[in-house]
């Protein structure tokens, strides 16, 4: 217990009062520039950066302990909603986002009004802040996570211009963040022992060495991989170790989707599987998770006995099933959609194109219910699975402990859901490179990546490094976005598809035609694409993108959420950018079908049944 004015908590008040206050004072020069009669636009948007690089030291306290304020000072200038607001769900631009797109926009003479509310706004906010923070107790653990939170943030969103597509600011903005690091640790532990010293020194020292590099990057040449491989990964590496040394307190939250004792984000456990999709943990986990493999490759869970799950998710084709539509419980019928893969879908919050679903257990309980996919539902696959002893051992076994230890439409649920969880494929070619534990990537496929990251903004919307929807570092938002994919139909002209996605799930109009950012790992294993299947091949994905998406194509798209402008690929980016696309394949391990299914007494019919089912 130190004295009053001498806590960990004071000081941490004293270094972001102090760093706020010349936030403010950046604000308040933007402010004047942005209320002269004739605006100089370029000087004004030198005074924004300015404002961004400040605000940048202390966003993740600031994102971590008060992220409402954080919201409004650095949203995105998309058209959001409150999902649980009834009233005013439409979220109102503001921010420093929004002041940017003002001050890059042909029409900043007609928003002088916006341009100012906007501005005030922020002053007002951060005027308050230090308000805030004294009276507020800053715990430590909580400071370490949040500028572990942090560092995620910048370098999987902020550094590939996520937060500034106008202005380009993103790589001084990453310097900037680590600065504020620095500048943090220092303030709080600057009478540390001399031992603990020398690991601070340590780790400014990565820093310092980062901000080189990034200092060395032309707006348009970031090597984003290089970065990743000979910084990032050290950087967090060493902010790990040295919140291990400096922390008395060793016991750590988990409640993070990252597991921050990894020594690199892009390593194959790097994330904590319970933290997405809802689920109950088991003392056996693996062993109930084995029979849910027996289950979702036995067709006995269909109304004809054969049907398995499997049946559209096939382990040879990544758990898909190759087709643009997944064929009817019907014969000649079809679904409306594509199947995805079920490799990484528990990396999700949303299930389902439109994310009608978010736990494994709703998601298998429509599929079963549906007429058209299995056409049946639990409890009558439970009436049936009784029949078998050995599936009665197997529950018994595997959920011993616990309630769910017969055979009831629960425990099947839970034991498929627990084998979904298993499907987990973050070891590919690429997270091998990256992460520096093996370089395997050739020259086309790097080069792949930093166009993913830089020129073709793909990142921005399938993040690192899930490549789905989940937005980095909390992983819980999920984005809908709108692409304008087209009909499948050949008409001609060709037209957007009618698939009214999320706006089916929430009539809200910016979710017209949304669809969730599906993951593109084993995307190479997972043709046709998007929620129609559409698309044959990753070239006419490309191809589509390069065009600026359904706008691009010609078709009206309210809303559309891809900018609509040409991305202007050379045939060697996109050839690039597809060998990268190529490096993203981890099904090894999961491709295993039981040998055998339980066996059912007397009745010969069920016992020959095909193990994963017809189609
Ligand atoms: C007839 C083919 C078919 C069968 C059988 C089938 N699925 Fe699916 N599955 C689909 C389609 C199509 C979708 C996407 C539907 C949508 O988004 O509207 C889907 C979506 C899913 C998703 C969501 C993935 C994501 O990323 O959102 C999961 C998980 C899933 N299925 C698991 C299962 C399980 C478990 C079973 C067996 C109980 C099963 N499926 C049976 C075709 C099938
Ligand atoms: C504005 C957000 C956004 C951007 C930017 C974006 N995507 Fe997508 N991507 C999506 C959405 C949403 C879908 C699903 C659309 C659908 O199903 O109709 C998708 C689907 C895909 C698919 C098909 C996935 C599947 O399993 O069917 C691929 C491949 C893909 N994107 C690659 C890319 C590449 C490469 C880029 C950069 C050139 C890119 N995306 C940029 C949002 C985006």
């Amino acid at each position: 217990m130190g004295s009053e004015e001498d806590s960990f908590n004071d000081r941490v008040i004293r270094e972001m009062t102090l760093q706020t206050d010349s936030l403010l004072s950046s604000v308040v020069v933007l402010s004047k520039k942005c209320n002269e009669k004739q605006i100089d636009t370029l000087s004004a948007q030198l005074a924004l950066n300015d404002c961004r690089n400040r605000y940048k030291k202390i966003e993740g306290i600031l994102a971590y302990f008060f992220p409402g304020e954080a919201f409004r000072l650095n949203k995105a200038v998309v058209p959001s909603i409150e999902e649980d607001d009834e009233v005013s769900p439409e979220v109102p631009f503001s921010g420093f986002q929004y002041v940017e797109s003002i001050l890059y926009s042909d029409s900043l003479g007609f928003q002088r009004k916006e341009l100012k509310a906007a501005i005030d706004q922020i002053y007002f906010l951060i005027s308050n802040l230090p308000i805030s923070y004294s009276q507020f107790f800053f715990e430590e653990r909580s400071v370490w996570e949040a500028l572990q939170m942090q560092l995620v943030r910048q370098f999987m969103l902020g550094f590939a211009d996520f937060e500034t597509v106008d202005s380009k600011n993103g790589v001084v903005e990453s310097a900037f963040v680590l600065n504020g690091i620095h500048e943090l640790i220092n303030a709080a532990y600057f009478d540390a022992a001399e031992i603990k010293k020398t690991e601070m020194t340590n780790f400014f020292n990565e820093i310092r060495r980062s901000e080189k590099t990034l200092s060395s990057y032309k707006i348009g040449e970031i090597n984003y991989f290089a970065f990743y491989v000979d910084n990032y990964n050290s950087l967090s590496a060493s902010l790990s170790k040295l919140r291990d040394i400096m922390l008395s307190e060793k016991n750590l939250y988990f409640t993070t989707a990252i597991n921050f004792q990894n020594q690199s984000i892009f390593d194959p456990h790097a994330f904590n599987t319970y933290f997405f999709v809802p689920g109950k943990t088991h003392a056996n986990q693996s062993e109930v998770a084995e029979l849910g493999r027996l289950l979702f490759f036995d067709p006995a869970l269909s109304a004809n006995n054969l049907r398995a799950c499997a049946s559209c998710h096939q382990p040879g084709k990544a758990f898909t099933d190759g087709l643009p539509l997944s064929q009817s419980f019907e014969p000649g019928k079809f679904l409306t959609r594509n199947a995805p893969t079920i490799i990484n879908s528990v990396l999700q919050r949303k299930l389902f194109h439109d994310g009608r679903a978010f736990t494994f257990e709703d998601q298998a309980g429509r599929v079963m219910s549906n007429p058209l996919e299995m056409h049946n539902d639990f409890q009558t696959v439970a009436d049936k699975l009784v029949h078998s002893s050995e599936y009665r051992s197997l529950f018994k076994s595997a959920f011993s402990g616990t309630e769910d230890t017969a055979v009831t439409s629960r425990s099947i649920l839970v034991a498929i859901a627990e084998y979904e969880r298993t499907l987990i494929g973050m070891n590919t070619k690429f997270d091998k490179s990256i992460s520096g534990r093996e370089m395997l990537l050739n020259n086309d496929e790097v080069e792949g990546f930093n166009i993913f990251m830089g020129k073709a903004a793909c990142g921005t919307c399938h993040f690192l490094p899930l490549f789905n929807s989940l937005i980095p570092p909390v992983y819980v938002e999920t984005e809908w976005e709108i692409i304008g994919a087209p009909s499948a139909q050949l008409t001609n002209p060709r037209k957007l598809d009618d698939d009214i996605g999320r706006y089916a799930i929430i009539p809200v109009d910016i979710f017209r035609n949304s669809f969730k950012t599906p993951g593109l790992r084993n995307i190479a294993l997972t043709a046709p694409y998007m929620h129609n299947g559409v698309f044959k091949t990753l070239d006419e994905v490309i191809d589509f993108y390069d065009r600026g998406g359904g706008i691009g194509l010609g078709y009206e798209v309210p809303n559309q959420t891809l900018p609509e402008e040409p991305l202007n690929l050379s045939p060697t980016e996109k050839f690039q950018l597809k060998s990268f696309l190529e490096t993203l394949n981890d099904t090894i391990s999961l491709n295993t079908i039981p040998g055998r299914l339980p066996e059912f007494e007397d009745n010969e019919l069920l016992n020959g049944r095909k193990i994963g089912g017809d189609y």
